[in-house]
């Protein structure tokens, strides 16, 4: 098992336009070496290259936030993993809730872009987490495992990821942008569910691969949820938005 440092990572969605991101890109590029943990920035794509330009040379890396399945094609307004790359991103966000539940995409569809951004040389970031119906339900842990199931590749022998080419992000749905989050023992309920239905596939390589937990992380919490067993990281998302924040949540990740 290799032992990695946490991953931050901000998706910043639909916000920031040139001279904002600049300044944001910038502080975060400067302040990244002191970080003890690695850092993304995921961008819109407009901002994707310029971001790349501004963090090369920097600890800090730079993902899309979804791509196409198609290598290219009449797909108006998609970019395709191969662009993505081509921008300068070395990661992408893929199955998103806001484009699940908002834009109807599926497990099925989530895979496909999966398998596109392996093969552009992308490290997919694969979203998964259960609405607050599910949730008062009683079924999270079980739509967490379906989702896994129908958004990975999968070959001959189980999952077909590794720790290189995929991280996870557990999402709860009803934890985006509300300023809820799960309690500590929820949170590690899923992760290690997660990890576990990983295991059951991939034996002890799922080791490797990051689970990143998602949703109202902020610098007032970040260090009791980085600190929950299983949770290699963060995917935040109003709180990238500020250089102060997201450069306070990467401090309080243990090293
Ligand atoms: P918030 O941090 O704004 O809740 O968003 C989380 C998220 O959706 C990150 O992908």
């Amino acid at each position: 098992m290799t032992v990695q440092k946490k991953l931050i990572a901000g998706n910043w969605k639909m916000n920031m336009l040139h001279m904002d991101a600049a300044a944001l890109a910038r502080e975060v590029v400067a302040g990244a070496d002191k970080a003890p943990c690695d850092l993304l920035l995921c961008p819109p794509s407009t901002l994707i290259s310029w971001v790349a330009e501004t963090a090369s040379g920097s600890v800090v890396a730079v993902g899309g936030q979804d791509c196409h399945e198609a290598d290219s094609g009449a797909y108006t307004g998609d970019v395709s993993a191969t662009m993505v790359r081509d921008a300068g991103a070395s990661h992408v966000i893929l199955g998103h809730s806001e484009r699940r539940h908002g834009l109807g995409e599926t497990d099925e569809r989530v895979r496909a872009k999966t398998e596109a951004a392996h093969g552009a040389g992308l490290v997919a970031i694969v979203c998964i987490g259960e609405t607050e119906e599910q949730r008062d339900a009683g079924e999270t842990l079980n739509v967490l495992s379906s989702q896994l199931d129908g958004s990975l590749p999968t070959g001959d022998n189980g999952f077909a990821v590794n720790g290189k080419d995929t991280v996870i992000a557990y999402e709860p749905v009803w934890a985006i942008g509300t300023g809820r989050t799960p309690t500590v023992d929820e949170v590690q309920a899923a992760h290690g569910h997660i990890r576990a239905h990983l295991t059951a596939s991939l034996g002890e390589q799922a080791e490797d691969i990051r689970i990143l937990y998602g949703g109202s992380m902020k610098p007032e919490n970040a260090a009791d949820l980085l600190a929950i067993e299983n949770v290699d990281g963060g995917l935040i998302g109003g709180a990238s938005l500020s250089a102060d924040s997201f450069l306070a949540i990467a401090d309080a990740a243990p090293a």
